[in-house]
C-alpha cells in the first residue's frame, strides 16, 4: 500500500528513528552480547563437548551481534538474511533488493523495516546454531521486570477478584455510569497503561516513571486520563453491549506485566460481562521488539503466579493472603485454557520459529504494516474477521496499523489504516513511544509541542482508537 505521506526514517535527525539508530539499538545489541557472555561464562567450566561445542557457538553469535552493530553504526548496508529454515526470510529480501545504493544503508532504510529486519537478523545467528536454537537473549529481562511490578500485579489481582465475586455487577449493566461500565473502564485502561512497561524503552525512561504508568486504580487512573490525547473507550463500550457470547482477539505486544494486564481484561470480559466467551492470543514466534510475548511467555506468566518462590524475592513480596489471591486468579486462567476460553492462537508449546512459516502466526514477524493484510495475509485476515473485536495492544501494532508514517495528525484514524479500514472491528491500545500519530482533535499537536515536546515518543501519553467494521 503506498501511503500519501513518507515513511518515518532515520535520515529525518528530528526524528525518533534517527535517536533509536544512534543511542537505542547501540544499547539494546551489547544487552543481548551480555546475555549470550552470562551463559558462555557458565559454560567455560563444564568439560563435556557438548559445553565446548555451545561456547564456540555462543563466542560466533557474540561475533555476528558486534559486527551488526558496528555496521550500523558507520552506515553499513544491511545484508540478506540467510536461509535458516525458520520462514520469513524472503520477504524481508525481497523489500531488501528493492533498495539500491545507498538506500541499503542503516542511516536511510525507513524505520519500521530496518527495526523488523534487525530482530529477525538477530533470530538468525542464534537459528543457525545447534544448541542456542531455543534460547530467548531477553527473557531475563523480561522476567525480572515482571517480578519488579509485584505491587500492581497484586493489586490488580485483588481488584478482579472482588468483581468475580460480585453478583449484581451486570445488573443493569445499560444504565449509563453502570457498576459494569465502570468496572470496564477501569480495567480496559490499566491494559493500556501495562503498554508501558515495554523494556526496549527502559533504555530512556527510569524505572520510578515506570511504576508510575502502571496506573492501577480509580485514582491513579483519573490523574492519568488526561494523559490520552484521543479517547474512543466511550465508543467501545456502546459497541460491546451489543455484542454477546463474542469472541475477543488480542494481538499481543509485550509479556510480564503487560501480558498480565492482558489477561486481566480478558478475564473481566469473560467472567464478568454477558459479551465475550473466548479470548484469542496471538504472540511472536522469534524474540521480538525486546519485550513481546513468545508461547513460553505466555505460560510462563500464569505459572509464575502459582510458584510461591518467585515473587517471594521481589522488592514488594505477597504480603498474608496475598499470594492466595492470586493463586485464584492463575487457577481460573489455567481453567480457561483447558476450557478453551482463552486461546493463544498457536500451540502452547510451540518452539521458538516454528510458527514462522505459518501465515497465520508468522506474519506479526514480517515487516509488512496492517494497511498490507488484505493483501499479503488473506488468511490471517479471514480468522481476524471471525472476531467481535481485536484489540491491537501497543506502539509498534500501532505503527504497522498506520503505517509508519508522517500523517497529519489529525488524519482521522481509519483513513490511516488505508486497505484495512472497515475490515475489521479493532480498538487499539497504545502508549505513544514513536513519531507517527493520527486521530488526534484539532489543536492538540500544537499545542503539546509547546507544553512537552517529546510528547509522541515519552511513553507518558496514549491513545485509543476504535474503528468499527462495515459489511461489504
Ligand atoms: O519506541 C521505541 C520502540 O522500540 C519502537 O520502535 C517500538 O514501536 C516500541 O518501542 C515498542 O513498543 P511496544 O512494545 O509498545 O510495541
Ligand atoms: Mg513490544
Amino acid at each position: 500500500y503506498e501511503c500519501p505521506y513518507p515513511r518515518v526514517s532515520p535520515q529525518d535527525k528530528h526524528s525518533f528513528a534517527y535517536v533509536t539508530l544512534i543511542k537505542r539499538w547501540p544499547t539494546i545489541l551489547p544487552g543481548v552480547i551480555n546475555t549470550v557472555s552470562n551463559v558462555n561464562h557458565e559454560l567455560h567450566s563444564q568439560s563435556s563437548p557438548e559445553a565446548q561445542d555451545k561456547l564456540t557457538e555462543g563466542k560466533a553469535i557474540i561475533s555476528k551481534i558486534s559486527a551488526l552493530k558496528h555496521d550500523m553504526g558507520r552506515n553499513g548496508q544491511l545484508v540478506d538474511i540467510e536461509n535458516d529454515g525458520q520462514g520469513n526470510v524472503d520477504c524481508y529480501n525481497r523489500e531488501l533488493a528493492t533498495f539500491t545504493g545507498d538506500q541499503r544503508g542503516w542511516s536511510h532504510v525507513n524505520w519500521l523495516f530496518a527495526e523488523c529486519y534487525l530482530y529477525r537478523r538477530l533470530r538468525n545467528f542464534f537459528a543457525l546454531t545447534k544448541h542456542w536454537r531455543d534460547f530467548d537473549p531477553f527473557f531475563p529481562s523480561k522476567a525480572e521486570t515482571y517480578k519488579s511490578s509485584s505491587a500492581a500485579i497484586i493489586h490488580l489481582a485483588k481488584a478482579l477478584n472482588t468483581l468475580v465475586r460480585r453478583t449484581d455487577l451486570s445488573q443493569d449493566f445499560e444504565r449509563e455510569g453502570s457498576a459494569l461500565e465502570i468496572a470496564f473502564l477501569e480495567m480496559v485502561q490499566a491494559d493500556l497503561w501495562g503498554n508501558a512497561t515495554d523494556l526496549s524503552l527502559l533504555v530512556d525512561l527510569k524505572y520510578e516513571d515506570l511504576q508510575k504508568l502502571q496506573a492501577v486504580g480509580a485514582a491513579a487512573q483519573a490523574e492519568q486520563a488526561k494523559y490520552i490525547l484521543r479517547n474512543d473507550l466511550p465508543k467501545v463500550w456502546e459497541y460491546l453491549k451489543t455484542v454477546k457470547d463474542g469472541r475477543l482477539d488480542i494481538v499481543m505486544d509485550n509479556a510480564g506485566f503487560e501480558l498480565y494486564t492482558d489477561f486481566i481484561l480478558a478475564d473481566f470480559l469473560i467472567s464478568c460481562t454477558p459479551f465475550v466467551k473466548e479470548v484469542v492470543f496471538h504472540g511472536k514466534a522469534i524474540p521480538w521488539f525486546v519485550s513481546d510475548v513468545l508461547p513460553y511467555d505466555f505460560t510462563w506468566a500464569i505459572d509464575s503466579l502459582l510458584d510461591v518462590s518467585f515473587f517471594a524475592s521481589a522488592s514488594k513480596p505477597p504480603k498474608e493472603g496475598e499470594s492466595e489471591e492470586l493463586k485464584t486468579l492463575a487457577t481460573r486462567w489455567k481453567s480457561h485454557l483447558s476450557s478453551g476460553k482463552f486461546k493463544l492462537s498457536v500451540p502452547l508449546d510451540t518452539p521458538l520459529g516454528d510458527a514462522q512459516n505459518e501465515e497465520i502466526g508468522g506474519f506479526w514477524t514480517t515487516q509488512y504494516s496492517y494497511q498490507d493484510l488484505p493483501k499479503v495475509a488473506p488468511k490471517l485476515l479471514e480468522e481476524l474477521q471471525k472476531s467481535d473485536l481485536v484489540l491491537f495492544k501497543g506502539d509498534l501494532n500501532y505503527r504497522k496499523l498506520v503505517g509508519d508514517a508522517w500523517w497529519p495528525t489529525t488524519t482521522p484514524f481509519e483513513e490511516a489504516l488505508g486497505p484495512l479500514k472497515g475490515k475489521i472491528t479493532l480498538l487499539s491500545l497504545r502508549t505513544n513511544k514513536a513519531d507517527t500519530i493520527a486521530g488526534l482533535p484539532e489543536g492538540v499537536a500544537e499545542r503539546l509541542n509547546k507544553e512537552a515536546p517529546d510528547w509522541r515518543t515519552s511513553g507518558k501519553y496514549a491513545v485509543v482508537s476504535f474503528c468499527e467494521k462495515h459489511e461489504s
